[in-house]
């Protein structure tokens, strides 16, 4: 049921024939405090047809004002409140969410059509840093987000296995490295050779011109070169696989920067018929000066392509293979300005499907208010931080429930789930400071507290020993503690519709903690297995607010294990 219809077909019965319904609907407010009702109508508007003053105005409409199907109607000043039976609402809001269960707050917005996320996009040969583990999550949640309104999420991992740095690399490898040593601990040692490239090319610049060389005979098709980069990648792989099946994120397409050396060619092309391209000092560039932009660089003096290049080669492929509605790509806000030449040069080629690529930024992890680099050697290994987050769990799940069963998988749900639930409960641009202890903490705002009341709701229903709740047939409470719980039931469709539109995991992750926060706080004040006629009643309500908890930490990719 449309509560907010109801509230809007008894004003239009009762306001002069000129007020719309549309007009109604969009003036119609929700109050902050429930003292003040859960629909209010402004007056204001009425007051110059009618020569009245506004709140004469609401005193008279109330009198008007068919009640029926509401607890009560009033007006507050200029304001005419409407509070909603209780008993329906909830009747008809939890009876809603136990029959649609897991399919509660699904619609048909995206009907089907493909939208390519770019996702993740790690570096072959580094360790896989704290930003790709936020494009990692944010980009998977927000895959299943829009999944719920009918869009079908591509998960695309554009790995970076392509560029200079692979000669530098190579370079490294050759000068201090051993088969052994990088087969003993691949990520590790790779990362070391090219800190050390670094450090000794700033001596040594010819150590640059090496990298440069090896990097073209890659281009080349160098068999020696490319075997090497072979092996590099599928050890990093191998590794990056470990932290994916942690997070338990899946991609449809591992294709990384190499994917799109033969499609750049047409690119370049493209670019050349549309009088495009300009030489500049030997390079070859797209003049971005009227955006007061530096200019895009599509191939360097020595003929390499460059990340920009592959960029929009993959875009153009991404258009080609899945003729999206949109194409995301969840990138750090470090890159705004590549997204941002990357959809005018497109513009520019005659693409005006350009228009529907959303770049998806987001802020950076710093630790101690630093600023994280693989250069300077200064990284936070993510399989650390997960590692770490798992023993805390641990340490307080030992404390608290020492006899749980399956201890170790619940732990491991638990840590990870925390380091997620931390990096998108908080504005995607918004930067943050990570300290493990804040975000393993079993109280205040975290995934832990969130996993937490959802395992302690269903301990109340295994105590119950009811299962079938829809058949339950009166759902009906009027519980004044249970009100915001199931206000804000009633809430979860719009808050994933929301979602979506602004690719924001955090409008989930609030809320979620919101409703947590309230049911806990109903909990506090009920006594819910109390053996009254009102008994299965709360039962259902509980059982819907486990429902909702557990699919929303699920659009998180947080898993909600059954006790903790
Ligand atoms: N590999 C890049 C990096 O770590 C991110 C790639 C993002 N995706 C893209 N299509 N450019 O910075």
């Amino acid at each position: 049921m449309d509560f907010k219809k109801q509230v809007v077909d008894t004003l239009v019965k009762v306001l002069p024939e000129e007020i719309t319904e549309e007009q109604v609907n969009k003036l119609i407010e929700k109050p902050k405090t429930s003292e003040l009702g859960d629909y209010a109508f402004p007056t204001f508007i009425l007051a110059k047809s009618l020569h009245k003053n506004p709140k004469m105005i609401a005193e008279e409409l109330v009198e008007k004002i068919d009640t029926t199907g509401f607890e009560k109607v009033v007006n507050t000043g200029a304001y005419i409140n409407f509070f909603l039976d209780k008993k329906a609402f909830s009747n008809d809001v939890i009876n809603e969410v136990l029959t649609k269960n897991t399919d509660y707050g699904n619609a048909d917005e995206g009907k089907g059509r493909n939208v390519p996320i770019d996702m993740s996009s790690p570096n072959i040969a580094k360790p896989m840093s704290m930003g790709h583990l936020r494009s990692t999550v944010i980009g998977n949640s927000i895959a299943k987000i829009i999944s719920k309104l009918n869009y079908n999420p591509v998960k695309i991992n554009h790995l970076g296995d392509w560029g200079t740095q692979f000669g530098k690399l190579i370079v490294g490898y050759k000068l201090w490295g051993s088969v052994e040593e990088v087969e003993a601990d691949p990520i590790n040692n790779l990362l070391k050779y090219y800190v050390r490239f670094h450090k000794e090319a700033e001596e040594k610049p010819e150590l640059d011109d090496e990298a440069r060389a090896w990097f073209r005979k890659m281009e080349e098709g160098d068999k020696e070169a490319l075997s090497l980069w072979t092996w590099f990648k599928e050890l990093s792989l191998k590794e990056f696989q470990k932290i994916y099946d942690r997070l338990d994120v899946k991609f449809d397409h591992f294709t990384g920067e190499s994917f799109y050396n033969d499609k750049m060619d047409a690119i370049v092309d493209t670019l050349e018929e549309k009088g495009l391209l300009k030489e500049s000092r030997g390079a070859e560039i797209v003049d971005l000066s009227e955006y007061d932009l530096s200019p895009a660089l599509i191939k360097k003096t020595d003929g390499a392509t460059l990340y920009i290049t592959r960029d929009l080669a993959a875009a153009k492929y991404r258009k080609d293979t899945f003729d999206f509605v949109k194409s995301l790509y969840v990138v750090g806000s470090e890159q705004a300005e590549h997204f941002a030449k990357l959809k005018i040069v497109l513009k520019k080629m005659g693409y005006d499907w350009s228009d529907d690529i959303d770049y998806i930024p987001f802020g950076l992890i710093t630790t101690g208010g630093k600023k994280l680099s693989t250069r300077s050697g200064r990284v936070i290994l993510l399989e650390n931080v997960l590692n770490d987050a798992v023993d805390l769990a641990k340490k307080q799940i030992e404390e608290k429930n020492p006899n749980l069963k399956d201890k170790e998988a619940v732990a491991e749900a638990v840590g990870v789930g925390a380091v997620v639930f931390h990096d998108l409960k908080n504005d995607r641009r918004d930067s943050f400071d990570f300290n493990l202890e804040d975000v393993v903490r079993f109280e205040g705002e975290t995934g832990p507290y969130v996993q937490y009341t959802n395992a302690r709701a269903l301990s109340i229903l295994r105590k119950s020993g009811v299962s079938d709740y829809e058949s339950i047939s009166n759902h009906a409470i009027s519980d004044p503690e249970a009100w915001d719980t199931i206000k804000m039931l009633q809430n979860f469709p719009a808050v994933v519709e929301r979602a979506s539109n602004t690719y924001e995991p955090s409008v989930v992750a609030k809320y979620v903690l919101k409703l947590a926060k309230s049911f806990n706080q109903y909990y506090a004040h009920s006594r819910i297995l109390a053996d009254d006629d009102d008994l299965k009643a709360r039962l259902s309500l509980v059982k819907a607010v486990s429902i909702v908890l557990q699919m929303s930490l699920g659009l998180l990719g947080v898993k909600a294990p059954e006790e903790m």
